[in-house]
């Protein structure tokens, strides 16, 4: 069993993790407390009777169903929850159990931070986006009409268990989706995680073990040092400027692409700036390029979306001013953050997206 402190919890990782959480909630401080297991339809379906069966003390808790997907991820459904906590008459002395993808612990997280001036909560993460990525760090919150994540609180939880069995109900494109938040840890942190990412095929349990173990390394060792996102944070925000705003247009059009999928698309575009101003070479830039579109598959864009790519982008909360905000990559395994550039570049590099030979 594996256990990462991150700044004040612990992120459990290994075989034994169900008996963690037994053991976990029978410290004196939540033996009494009231349970409160936040679920959506699927984990409802796949992760809440495995969990039940395997820790005792949650058969008693009350479940609090979410309807799942992005577009649930609002300020109209936190209402839906906090409306059934005062049902179930949840005090401060409640805990709450996130058991969920990345959508559920962040709504899950705000939801429970900002009841009562903050409940305690903990996060069982059952995809691998959430495992790697959103479950740790802190940031919890909700889209806001069009925009992502523009409301929210950054609120730890008390424990993080990850629990890799709950990934063999996952289809291949959510796990793909968190492949690329896994390649982005490579690419901003660690040229030899990039090595062993680029020579392994993703597809058993043991190799996401293999995935998930350095990712969320990398992951708690950034938020650690900057919890609030004022420096070496920002690094984990590559692909992200683009890849938000292919998210957003996507859902404007119809078409919703995974957070992953959008993220791999701003990552391809964020690496050919790179290229551009950050001082990537030719060859990092081949190679990169390369390994994204042998996995991931284009997307069409519309000369007439990239107008609107850049309007959406210049909403973005990482920006300050009129800038548009970057983190950029200088080699594999190195990041700057806080780059900016002009806009022409950026259609350049929608156009050099939009002419890539994908193979998928
Ligand atoms: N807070 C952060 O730091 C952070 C970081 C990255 C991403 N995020 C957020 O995470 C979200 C994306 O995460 P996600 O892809 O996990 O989304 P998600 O929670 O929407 O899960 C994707 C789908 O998988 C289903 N699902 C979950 N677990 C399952 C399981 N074990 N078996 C079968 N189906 C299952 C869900 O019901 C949903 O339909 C976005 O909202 C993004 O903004 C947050
Ligand atoms: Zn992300």
């Amino acid at each position: 069993m594996e256990k990462f402190k991150s700044e004040n919890y612990d992120i459990y990782l290994g075989k034994l993790q169900f008996p963690q959480i037994e053991n976990f909630l029978q410290k004196k401080v939540y033996q009494s407390s009231k349970k409160i297991i936040i679920v959506d339809e699927n984990t409802k379906h796949f992760c809440l009777p495995k969990l039940l069966k395997n820790v005792k003390t949650l058969q008693a808790a009350n479940i609090i169903e979410i309807k799942n997907g992005e577009k649930h991820k609002t300020i109209d459904d936190c209402k839906l929850v906090w409306e059934k906590l005062i049902e179930l008459k949840t005090d401060r002395n409640s805990i709450v159990i996130n058991l969920g993808g990345g959508m559920l612990t962040d709504i899950g997280g705000f939801v429970s931070s900002t009841f009562k001036r903050g409940i305690p909560f903990i996060n069982i993460p059952t995809t691998l986006l959430a495992m790697v990525d959103a479950s740790i760090g802190g940031k919890t919150g909700v889209n806001f009409g069009e925009l992502k994540n523009q409301i929210g609180v950054f609120s730890k939880p008390m424990a993080v268990f990850i629990i890799p069995e709950f990934l063999k109900s996952l289809n291949k494109s959510q796990i793909l989706s968190a492949y690329a938040e896994i390649i982005k840890h490579a690419l901003i942190f660690d040229e030899k995680y990039w090595e062993t990412i680029k020579n392994i095929e993703i597809h058993s349990t043991d190799y996401y073990l293999n995935l998930i173990i350095p990712s969320i390394k990398i992951k708690n060792e950034i938020v650690s040092i900057d919890p609030y996102e004022k420096n070496v944070r920002k690094k984990l925000n590559f692909g992200h400027t683009i890849g938000h705003a292919f998210e957003t247009i996507s859902h404007k059009k119809g078409k919703a692409l995974l957070h992953g999928e959008a993220i791999a698309m701003g990552m391809i575009c964020e690496t050919f700036i790179s290229h551009k101003i950050a001082g990537l070479s030719q060859s990092e830039l081949k190679e990169i390029i390369s390994h994204i579109i042998k996995y991931f598959k284009p997307y069409i864009l519309q000369k007439q979306d990239f107008n609107t790519l850049i309007e959406i982008m210049s909403h973005d909360k990482k920006n300050s001013d009129k800038e548009i905000n970057f983190t950029l990559l200088n080699s594999i395994g190195k990041a700057e953050i806080n780059k900016t550039c002009k806009k022409d570049l950026i259609i350049e590099a929608f156009e050099f997206y939009s002419h890539l030979p994908f193979k998928n």
